[in-house]
């Protein structure tokens, strides 16, 4: 098996947001799309890389957290990358 790794030869996927936006349905049930709540972290307007990196730490279990764990498993590196677009052009949302 192909175990490729975008971000250690440079060079990063260009993530498809749209894609994105219909795999977040599965992470807003936790994740609140306006930040951090009820101890679980805020993953919005990171920049693409680092999320790319954190989700892929889980994904090697180099991340101790097995909810997460088992999430990133499943995740291909493409659907990865239109996570990190899709979730990092997400700007807080501002209550007035
Ligand atoms: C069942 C609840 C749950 C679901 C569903 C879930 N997460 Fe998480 N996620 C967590 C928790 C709890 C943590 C904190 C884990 C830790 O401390 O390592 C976390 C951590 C993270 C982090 C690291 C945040 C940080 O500040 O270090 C990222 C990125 C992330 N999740 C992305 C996702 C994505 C993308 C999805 C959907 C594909 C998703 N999560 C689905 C519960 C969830």
């Amino acid at each position: 098996m192909l175990v490729a790794s975008a971000a250690a030869c440079g060079s990063t996927w260009a993530g498809d947001r749209a894609l994105g936006e219909y795999l977040s349905s599965e992470c807003v049930t936790c994740h609140r799309p306006g930040g951090e709540s009820g101890g679980i972290p805020a993953i919005i307007g990171w920049p693409e890389d680092s999320f790319v990196a954190v989700m892929n730490a889980y994904k090697l279990k180099q991340r101790p957290n097995p909810v997460m764990r088992t999430i990133a498993g499943r995740l291909s590196d493409e659907e990865i990358a239109a996570l990190a677009a899709y979730f990092g052009s997400i700007k807080p949302a501002k209550v007035p």
